[in-house]
């Protein structure tokens, strides 16, 4: 197994399948001390078809085991995206003794309509039954729509019953259930696109004030309540976060005693030349956090992912010629993670490039970072923090606390001989950390 993950383009902190095609992370569940990962798979080819759902397991949301395939196309169709629960109460009647069935809804995709279907594990997700029932919904015709699919699965502890969010055609839908096997049509919100997610989080870790999140794949959301069959906005749209992550998912499951809300997200960055294509994002923490515009979410790597990034080096206030002869000194071609805060003063933009690839552009005249509106807490600060993590192929920026975070492809370095280099007219480094990476492999 080693020396699969030698090539010279695989990731060396994020997940990737040995062969073939990843997409969307899919049935997120953390069971008896294991992460499940799930995730759309094609085994046969490195390019989008044949949906399989693969499976890989982890102790601590770095390390990950590949294990075989868990869903395999049917007469129904080929396995789209879904999620997993665990079903403590037997309300499906699949559990057998004392052992709980893991029920896994996904998305079979037929020539012609995509339709809900459900199938269930006694085995700690190693091996799946399908529900002789299936589909358990099949909303084609009342949609006039061939989007119908993507079902998120939770329980709803103060009304006892099963919510399934599902993707219908122009928006999310709720759908209830006492038994996951028939399912009432509740509501709908139109405005979001694809892998549903509606959770709930305290602000600011205050237990007594609850929000619930609802979002989409593209990683817009909306803060508002949810009473179990209809979620009502309180908020318009914002976005957490951007760039090559796409579909992100949370994990179910995860005991009151660690609380957290994980996320996982795709990471659409292709891998010529390799066996494999597609990634996972690296895990973070969601929360909400009241900030001087309003509630929003907040996302950083979670805490696991600091097993693997060593402090080599730090520094404070250095002009950009000081921090660029400091950076020098790192390979740059090699993986690193970089924490700096930067603070601007006659520039109207700055920031951090790699041969070239500007992986930090904050631009205090526009109030843009790489792109994306992006005001700092005290806008008259000219302050940015990021904490930026380089992998072979992707790039993650988390700013400010994770106020803001996006992730980019990474260019190969061919030509220029730049490396890693803050430019920016005038700009003071008032910190600067270098971090050396460990490989997950
Ligand atoms: C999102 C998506 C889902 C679908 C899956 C198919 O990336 O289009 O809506 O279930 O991918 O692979």
């Amino acid at each position: 197994q080693d020396s699969l993950y030698k090539e010279k383009n695989r990731p060396q902190f994020h997940f990737t399948t040995q062969r073939g095609w990843i997409n969307d992370p899919n049935g997120l569940i953390y069971h008896k001390g294991e992460y499940h990962l799930f995730y759309q798979h094609n085994p046969y080819e490195k390019d989008w078809e044949n949906m399989h759902w693969g499976h890989a397991v982890s102790k601590d949301l770095v390390h990950w085991e590949e294990l075989a395939d868990a869903l395999y196309p049917d007469h129904l169709g080929t396995m789209f995206s879904g999620s997993a629960v665990i079903d403590y109460e037997n309300t499906a009647g699949f559990n057998k003794g004392k052992t709980p069935a893991m029920v896994v809804a996904f998305t079979a995709a037929g020539p012609d309509r995509q339709v809900q279907g459900i199938a269930y594990s006694l085995d700690d997700g190693r091996t799946f039954t399908k529900y002789a029932g299936n589909p358990v919904i099949d909303s084609k015709d009342k949609w006039n729509s061939n989007d119908t699919r993507d079902p998120k699965v939770f329980w709803y502890a103060p009304s006892k019953h099963w919510v399934m969010v599902l993707n219908e055609r122009d928006g999310h839908s709720i759908y209830t259930s006492g038994n996951l096997k028939d399912w009432t049509y509740e509501s709908h919100i139109t405005g979001f696109w694809e892998c549903p997610e509606l959770f709930e989080l305290p602000v600011d870790g205050d237990t007594q004030t609850m929000k619930w999140v609802m979002y989409g794949a593209s990683g817009t959301y909306m803060i508002g309540s949810f009473n179990g069959k209809e979620f009502k906005p309180e908020t318009g749209k914002f976005c957490y976060t951007n760039g090559c992550i796409y579909a992100a998912q949370t994990f179910t499951n995860i005991p009151a005693t660690d609380g957290r809300r994980i996320q996982m997200g795709w990471g659409r960055v292709s891998h010529p030349g390799m066996p494999f294509n597609g990634m996972m994002m690296m895990p973070t923490e969601l929360t909400l956090r009241t900030t001087k515009d309003g509630i929003r979410l907040i996302s950083v790597p979670v805490k696991e992912t600091e097993q693997l990034f060593q402090s080599v080096q730090k520094w404070q206030s250095l002009t950009s010629d000081e921090a660029n002869q400091k950076l020098a000194a790192f390979k740059a071609t090699d993986c690193l993670r970089i924490k700096t805060t930067i603070k601007l003063s006659h520039a109207t933009d700055a920031g951090l490039s790699l041969f070239g690839q500007r992986i930090l552009n904050y631009d205090m005249n526009f109030n843009t970072v790489n792109g994306h509106f992006y005001s700092p807490q005290d806008p008259t600060s000219m302050e940015l923090s990021a904490d930026i993590y380089i992998d072979r192929t992707t790039i993650e920026v988390f700013i400010d606390g994770g106020l803001y975070s996006y992730s980019m492809e990474r260019h190969p370095s061919d030509g220029n001989k730049e490396g890693l280099h803050f430019w920016g007219n005038r700009i003071e480094v008032k910190h600067l950390e270098v971090f050396s990476v460990k490989s997950i492999w």
